[in-house]
């Protein structure tokens, strides 16, 4: 059987029911290769754990940051902030052969194939206001007003860009340029923890958490890029959608207390080609 590329997002294994359906990923067969689209764990020792049990399983292991990893916790990091984590976390997956947005994008030639991999780290940056808000100001004390702040607010740190949404630009500008230089005749399968697009957010049970979702300065990447498959996490909302005549995955298992009370148990990983 030909090779599949498979997916999942939000495996959050500091819950050990996360970790017994992380042991329990398995491949089709020989030579697939697996996206980890963010959220792994908030711990170092968490996130290596769960990218160790992957990468004997999968012929590849592609990771992309989420929040979580991105926050400054007590654990091994020893408090590193911002890009600092972050380069400690690249360098650790490197350690482990796992690849990460700051290598050269992946050939596939499985099936679906062949298409290049694109692993993303792009943030967000406030701009998925909520209802009637028209700035940043006016949105963040929207959600302070109704109490539903992410808690990136107090452990996500942008150092040593002077807020998120900074870090959030400079890593659209530079990854923007980096998908201009892709051969525009190889399908691309883009990665990131938070969806390119504003309408995945519009079913969230408290919409003021939009803002901590993405960027709007994507909103046509899926248009403007020969784009096969978007793969994303974040919202805890397993399913498929298109925009365009794309098909955008949300590929997450999310917290027990979410995935426990859905009907069916998590089909897990999601093949995405
Ligand atoms: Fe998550
Ligand atoms: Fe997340």
């Amino acid at each position: 059987m030909e090779p599949r590329l498979l997916a999942v997002g939000d495996l959050h294994v500091s819950y050990a029911e996360n970790r017994a359906v992380t042991e329990g990923l398995r491949p089709t067969g020989d030579g697939d290769w697996l996206i980890v689209a963010g959220d792994v764990a908030d711990k170092v020792e968490d996130i290596e754990w769960a990218l160790g049990v992957l990468t004997r399983r999968f012929a590849r292991v592609i990771w992309v940051p989420g929040n979580h990893e991105l926050w400054t916790v007590n654990d091994r990091a020893d408090g590193l902030r911002g890009v600092a984590r972050y380069e400690y976390l690249v360098e650790m997956c490197r350690g482990m052969g796992v690849l990460t947005p700051e290598d050269p994008y992946a050939l596939w030639e499985g099936s679906g194939g062949p298409a290049l991999i694109a692993p993303l780290f792009l943030l967000y940056d406030y701009s998925f206001l909520p209802p009637g808000c028209r700035t940043k100001e006016e949105g963040l004390a929207y959600a302070y007003k109704t109490g539903v702040v992410c808690v990136d607010e107090r452990l996500l740190h942008p150092d040593p860009y002077p807020s998120r949404e900074a870090w959030c630009a400079a890593r659209v500008a530079l990854t923007e340029k980096r998908l201009a230089e892709c051969d525009p005749e190889l399908p691309l399968v883009l990665v990131n923890h938070w969806p390119l697009v504003r309408n995945p957010t519009e079913v969230l049970w408290y919409p003021e958490f939009a803002q901590w979702c993405g960027t709007t300065a994507t909103a046509d990447w899926h248009r403007k890029f020969p784009v096969k498959s978007m793969i994303y996490g974040h919202l805890h909302i397993p399913r498929e959608t298109n925009y365009d005549g794309v098909p955008f995955e949300e590929v997450s298992l999310g917290y027990p207390r979410e995935w426990k009370k859905r009907a069916k148990p998590p089909q897990l990983p999601r093949i995405v080609l």
